[in-house]
């Protein structure tokens, strides 16, 4: 290696570095008493493997739950899920910054701005450069109150938003549809990637207890499918969604960059979020039942759009595919 390669390594050894130090403290979890690895600090494990810490190239083992299903919530701990209704969760880059301080390590350190996500911090240290530049966090459910049973295939998204993480509390709507929790409850997780101008190919997953409240409808969630790119993407020069390309209904969560068990393969200045770019709309996802669609053809740039059964929708979904009609229109017409 050339004497200039070696300093040019060094130099960015220790830009990482810098990076790393200036926004460790500034990740973020989904904090809640029914979550894997409520009370696991940045000792419990050989590395720094709290509910906030990124997960990138890792063992399945390592990032599935976050590594955490040996460190279940207490008995009775439960994330309820009230169909129909929005479902508030607490993000924080630190425990100490929710409702939950009393067993964090460093107490309460939440300040005067109830919303505040990272106390003392920009908001790159939860890595955005601004509104503008939120990627989206989805909550899964897994229909089995066994945490340590349920794969990668058995989750499917059914809430987004799509501007998470901008602030501690963060609304969730659970669509009414959502069939009742098998005894015991369900298993859900949440999930988010954040943009690529605001740090590394980071994910996060935090595994809960939760539970559908409130149900009116027995039908179950449809088997859950891969996501697939398919809306505008200016920062890479798509200017047109392909909505053919969409997959629409049940879809599993972004399972990317880790070192196995990936279903999302893009590379660092692409990453798939949970936004209208991978059909994952704002909101409830009210189409991901057995009976939501009539018709619902395998997804190609040229394949022809699904059916929606308005019979089983809720009205959000009606409204959505009859706006997603006159955008269609508009697009058949170019
Ligand atoms: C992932 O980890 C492996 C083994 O530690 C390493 O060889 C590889 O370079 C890493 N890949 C990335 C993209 O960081
Ligand atoms: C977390 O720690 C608190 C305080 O020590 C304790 O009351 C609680 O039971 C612990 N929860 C779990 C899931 O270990
Ligand atoms: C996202 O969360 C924010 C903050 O709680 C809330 O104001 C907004 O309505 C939520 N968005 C959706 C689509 O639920
Ligand atoms: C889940 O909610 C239903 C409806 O409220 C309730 O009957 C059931 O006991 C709950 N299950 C758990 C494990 O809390
Ligand atoms: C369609 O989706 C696939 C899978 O995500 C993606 O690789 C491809 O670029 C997309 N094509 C178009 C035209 O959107
Ligand atoms: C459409 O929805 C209705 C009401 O849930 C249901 O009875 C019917 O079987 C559904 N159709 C299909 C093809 O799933």
């Amino acid at each position: 290696m050339s004497l200039s390669r070696l300093f040019t390594l060094i130099i960015l050894a220790a830009l990482v570095g810098l990076q790393f130090i200036s926004s460790v403290a500034g990740h973020t979890a989904m904090w809640h008493p029914s979550m894997y690895g409520f009370n696991v600090t940045d000792q419990t494990f050989p590395y720094d493997n709290r509910p906030v810490s990124p997960l990138t190239n890792f063992t399945f083992s390592q990032w599935w739950f976050h590594g955490h299903l040996c460190f279940p919530p207490n008995e009775g701990d439960i994330f309820d899920l009230p169909a129909g209704q929005p479902a508030t969760t607490e993000l924080a880059c630190n425990k100490g910054a929710t409702s939950f301080f009393a067993s964090s390590e460093g107490g309460d350190i939440r300040t005067s701005n109830p919303n505040d996500v990272c106390p003392n911090s920009g908001t790159d240290a939860f890595h955005t450069k601004g509104f503008e530049d939120l990627t989206g966090c989805a909550l899964a459910i897994a229909y089995n109150s066994d945490a340590t049973q349920v794969q990668p295939e058995d989750f499917t998204v059914f809430s987004v938003n799509q501007t998470c993480v901008w602030t501690r509390f963060t609304d969730f709507q659970v669509p009414a549809k959502m069939p009742p929790c098998p005894a015991g409850g369900c298993t859900c997780a949440f999930f988010w990637i954040h943009s690529p101008d605001s740090g590394g190919e980071q994910n996060y997953m935090n595994g809960f207890k939760c539970n559908v409240t409130g149900t009116t409808s027995t039908v179950p969630v449809a088997a859950p499918k891969v996501a697939r790119r398919c809306g505008a993407d200016s920062a890479n020069g798509k200017w047109h969604a392909s909505p053919g390309n969409c997959t629409y209904g049940a879809k599993l969560p972004l399972y990317w960059f880790q070192a196995e068990r990936n279903n999302m393969f893009e590379d660092t200045y692409a990453p798939p979020f949970y936004t209208d770019l991978y059909e994952f709309r704002d909101g409830p996802q009210d189409d991901i039942f057995e009976d939501s669609y009539l018709f619902l053809p395998d997804p190609s740039p040229t394949a022809p759009l699904p059916v929606l059964n308005t019979t089983a929708s809720t009205s959000s979904t009606r409204r959505r595919s009859a706006s997603k009609q006159r955008h269609w229109k508009s697009r058949v017409s170019f």
